[in-house]
């Protein structure tokens, strides 16, 4: 029987979910949706059929579905397909597990909230400002009406090296454009907290281990700026904080709207695993001593 199955391990979280899973000899299968990746399966989820099927045919004894539709902006341009990703899957997905008495973790984001009075614990009442938040938190609910085991992870600019994918996070664009040398325009108004995808899925088979259900929050302990991303990755990869330009969300012309402080409080994973949260500059630490 497989032990786990990881839906979207071709993505940045998904990738270190299924690294973790393989360090701690489960046997594990993964996902992806786009161009074929190695060792992995095909699965869109816009095909919900094919969606349950692989979730009964494999019968894991626990799913993780870090899987989403992730570009904010291409959310707001295709809400159908949004809503069909981020929302109909999971609920789908949710329904099978429960079903079959299979464990499940939905990863979503700080983006179900309005970005007023960060940080944000678990408590406060989500108020997406976009598509891609309205849909990430219909798929937390449809996740726990179906299955109210579930854990549901909300994590928060997620950044780490990538190997799957050439795709760039929060962390890897600002360093590929400075390594070349080329500005770097970031935001001095909109305050994350970064999660560090190593840790944040350690912390999600932590999580696991004790049984945990409902929502955590799982980020680093730290609040920065777009724009404080910046300096301290040029501190920590010993870069040239000159290309940094500040720039504001609030001038900025996105399709979609962004939160201006969407950080999340860590407080509530820290008590439960008694574990203290990397801060950012660990994290980028860690960072530049694996690359
Ligand atoms: N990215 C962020 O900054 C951020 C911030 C907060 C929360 N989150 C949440 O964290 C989770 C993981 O995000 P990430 O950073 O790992 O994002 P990512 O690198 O963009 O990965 C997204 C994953 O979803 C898969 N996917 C996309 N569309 C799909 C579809 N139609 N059917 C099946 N799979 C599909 C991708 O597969 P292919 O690569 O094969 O297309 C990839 O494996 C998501 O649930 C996201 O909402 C992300």
């Amino acid at each position: 029987m497989t032990d786990l199955l990881v839906i979207g391990a071709s993505g940045l979280l998904g990738e270190h979910l299924l690294a973790d899973a393989k360090r701690r000899r489960l046997d594990a299968v993964g996902t992806y949706a786009g161009d074929p990746v190695n060792g992995l399966i095909p699965l869109n989820l816009s095909d919900l059929v094919a969606a349950v099927t692989l979730v009964r045919d494999r019968h894991p004894k626990t799913v993780l579905l870090p899987a989403a539709m992730t570009g904010v902006d291409a959310c707001e341009s295709h809400p159908d397909q949004a809503q069909l990703v981020n929302a109909d899957a999971p609920r789908e997905i949710a329904k099978a597990c429960h079903t079959l008495g299979i464990r499940l973790v939905f990863f979503s984001t700080d983006y179900v909230f309005d970005g007023r009075r960060g940080p944000f614990n678990e408590r406060r009442r989500p108020q997406p400002l976009n598509v891609y938040g309205r849909t990430k938190l219909a798929g937390e609910r449809n996740v726990l009406a179906a299955h109210p085991e579930a854990l549901v992870v909300r994590t928060s600019a997620n950044f780490g090296w990538g190997r799957a994918r050439k795709k760039t996070n929060s962390v890897t664009w600002i360093l590929e454009l400075l390594r070349r040398r080329q500005p770097v325009p970031l935001f001095t108004d909109q305050r994350v907290s970064p999660s560090y995808a190593p840790a944040a899925a350690r912390t999600a088979f932590d999580l696991l281990d004790r049984r945990a259900t409902g929502i955590f929050h799982v980020a680093t302990r730290s609040y920065p700026t777009r724009f404080e991303m910046g300096l301290e990755i040029c501190d920590v990869f010993g870069l040239e904080k000159g290309l940094l330009k500040a720039a504001r969300l609030a001038e900025a012309e996105l399709r979609a709207r962004r939160p201006s402080d969407s950080s999340l409080d860590v407080g509530k994973v820290e008590r439960f695993l008694d574990k203290r949260s990397p801060t950012f500059r660990e994290a980028l630490e860690d960072m530049r001593d694996t690359e």
